[in-house]
């Protein structure tokens, strides 16, 4: 969707992963601190900012006037209240809606209220809605989120439109045109809810491979393999490495679904590492592939600005493996040269790639991630070594 939002894959938090439908946890409260804690944490500085109200949120009734309102004992001010206080802190807000007549977790659906529930939205300060597809007809889904789209548009306020309907289509077995999703939406989820084990979010990479879903991205148009797990506690601290790796390299929205007011330091280097941050939001907007598979063992390779190359070595086994990389896989002509960084080492980028490169010892579930840029100058030299003297 082509409204000036979402150019690169959003950043930000949600509730869902880690909270669920626990309305004891899912409160004002919640959002303050959750806000506060994204910057404190070092989080929005590189570069997360929605902090997201998933389902569950609502009042079990609309208002006299038929206006969507919160739970009234748990966000005692209503919505807007947090919105100005995200805002102040210099993030966005973002919030859930159905298209049925009830959400998922059976709180009051938008169906027959669009227009006045994106315009309370808008009106609240939102600046992303997720709308999801329980209780509604699949059939009716393409014109539903069409007219949708139009009228969070005609609200004036810029909001990323996040669409559920290719998950509901996919469990039905109906075809889409991802061509079209990405006109009307921003973001679209397809595969099942991602939940907190290796099994999960490796079996959403292949489905993106399997159904060939790569090419329907670019800047503003974004598959949404789901929220992050990270820092949820069923994983080890590599293969929550291997996962935030691999959401990067397929330009995945990065949202936290941790509690993040409450972070180990292993969980805040993974969920802030820089370098594979700026591999997410490459301004490409190019989602990275599967290059090579042979057993276990994986290479995912992303194009990047500048003719760099980000590249993930993926060892799914359950034992060490040595994983080589060549200029066939990264199909590049076996004479050029890069340099390459390790990103989670954060090693200088002064090795020289060219040809072929093998990595040994990577452990079980483990990756390898590298960024290789190209040494050859724009006139096709190999440029000389820089000398500091
Ligand atoms: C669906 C969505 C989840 C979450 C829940 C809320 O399952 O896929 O991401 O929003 O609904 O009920």
């Amino acid at each position: 969707l082509n409204n000036g939002v979402a150019i690169t894959p959003p950043m930000g938090w949600n509730t869902w992963n880690h909270f669920g439908c626990d309305t004891s946890e899912i409160n004002s409260q919640l959002i303050y601190e959750t806000a506060t804690a994204m910057v404190t944490s070092g989080m929005a500085a590189v570069g997360y900012e929605y902090i997201n109200l998933d389902d569950c949120w609502l009042a079990k009734e609309r208002d006299a006037d038929g206006r969507l309102q919160a739970d009234p004992i748990r966000f005692p001010q209503g919505i807007a209240p947090l919105a100005d206080y995200v805002h102040s802190l210099g993030l966005k807000m973002g919030i859930y809606e159905d298209v049925g007549n009830l959400t998922c977790g059976g709180y009051p659906g938008s169906e027959n209220y669009f227009e006045i529930d994106m315009k309370t939205f808008a009106e609240w300060g939102m600046d992303y809605v997720k709308m999801d597809g329980c209780y509604f007809p699949v059939d009716d889904m393409e014109e539903t989120y069409t007219q949708l789209s139009e009228i969070l548009n005609a609200t004036g306020r810029p909001m990323v439109y996040s669409c559920s309907w290719p998950t509901y289509a996919f469990v039905n077995n109906q075809t889409v045109n991802f061509t079209y999703i990405g006109e009307i939406c921003n973001l679209w989820r397809e595969f099942d809810d991602i939940r907190d084990n290796f099994d999960s979010w490796t079996g959403i990479l292949d489905q993106m491979m399997q159904y060939n879903r790569a090419p329907y991205a670019s800047p503003g148009h974004w598959n949404d393999p789901d929220m992050l797990e990270i820092g949820n506690g069923g994983q080890t601290t590599a293969e929550y490495q291997s996962f935030f790796s691999l959401w990067s390299i397929i330009a995945a929205p990065l949202i936290a679904g941790n509690d993040i007011r409450n972070m180990s330091a292993d969980i805040i280097n993974i969920l802030t590492n820089a370098d594979i941050i700026a591999v997410d939001q490459d301004a490409l907007g190019i989602q990275g592939q599967r290059a090579y598979q042979s057993g276990t063992s994986e290479v995912w390779t992303r194009p990047l600005v500048g003719g760099a190359i980000a590249a993930v070595l993926f060892n799914r086994g359950e034992q060490p493996a040595t994983i080589e990389l060549t200029s066939d896989i990264l199909q590049v002509s076996s004479n050029s040269q890069f340099l390459m960084r390790d990103l989670w080492q954060k090693t200088a980028p002064t090795q020289v790639f060219q040809g072929s490169s093998s990595f040994s010892n990577i452990d079980a579930h483990a990756v390898i991630m590298l960024k290789l840029s190209p040494i050859t100058g724009s006139f096709g030299f190999i440029l000389p070594q820089l000398r500091l003297c």
